[in-house]
Order: C-alpha cells, then structure tokens, then sequence
C-alpha cells in the first residue's frame, strides 16, 4: 500500500494576509494541527497527543501575542474584538487540553473539525480584515 501523501489541512495561498511573517506563524500553526491530525490517526499513545495540544496551546499564544502588538501599534480600531476571539479560542484549546487529559474527551474528527475551521475562519474574516487595514494605513 502506498503511503498517504494527502495533507488533512493544506494550506492555500488564499489564506495569506500579505504580511509574510504572520503567514509563517499561520502556517505553523497549521502544520501543528496537521500533526494533531496525524498522531490521532496513527493511534498514538495520550503522552504524544498531550505533546502536540500543549505545543498547538502554546504556539496559538505566542502567535496571539505578536499579532495583538502589531495590531496594537497600528491602533486597528477592531483592537478589542480581535483580541477577544483569541481569548475564546486560547480558553477553548485550553478546555480541550484539560477534558483530552483528564480522560473526559477523546481526540475526534469534530475536535479536529472546530480547530480546522476555527483558524480558517479566524484567518479569512478577521486576519484579513485588519490586514487590510494595514495596507490602506501603509497607502495613504
Ligand atoms: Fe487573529
Ligand atoms: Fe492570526
């Protein structure tokens, strides 16, 4: 049998917000989801899964945290509702993490769904959206 070469998450030129040092940090995330997707298809053991959530956990923040002083030095007026989504998805990672180790939940294709769709979301609407304002900011 031939080995998978299919990515479960590709990334797609659409995603990019033209700002080529957080389309690195997005498509690291991106690669670490993948690994999450991998390590629970390949039925690796809960120490690994944990490894992977806690790297997609503290990666998200760091990413997070640069975003949030590139958009805080550009006054983005959406400052406040930008941060609040990374908030929820930081809360909800952490949830995940917490229910993953306490044995309450398993790693899932609908885990894996709302973390895919999540940062696509994130990226397309409100990632965009600022980017957008930083070029028109740039422009002017
Ligand atoms: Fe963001
Ligand atoms: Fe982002």
């Amino acid at each position: 049998m031939q080995a998978q070469a299919t990515t479960w998450f590709p990334w797609k030129d659409a995603y990019s917000v033209q700002v080529p040092e957080i389309d690195e940090q997005h498509k690291r995330l991106v690669a670490i989801i993948n690994r999450l997707q991998d390590a629970m298809l390949q039925g690796k053991g809960r120490a690994v899964i944990e490894s992977v959530l806690s790297d997609l956990e503290d990666y998200t923040r760091t990413h997070f945290t640069f975003e949030e002083q590139l958009l805080a030095r550009c006054g983005y007026p959406k400052f406040v509702a930008h941060e609040a989504q990374h908030r929820g998805f930081i809360a909800k990672l952490t949830q995940l993490r917490d229910e993953y180790r306490s044995g309450s939940i398993t790693m899932s294709v609908q885990v894996m769904e709302f973390m895919r769709d999540w940062l696509t979301q994130h990226i397309l609407l409100e990632d965009k959206a600022y980017s957008e304002h930083m070029t028109l900011a740039v422009t002017k």
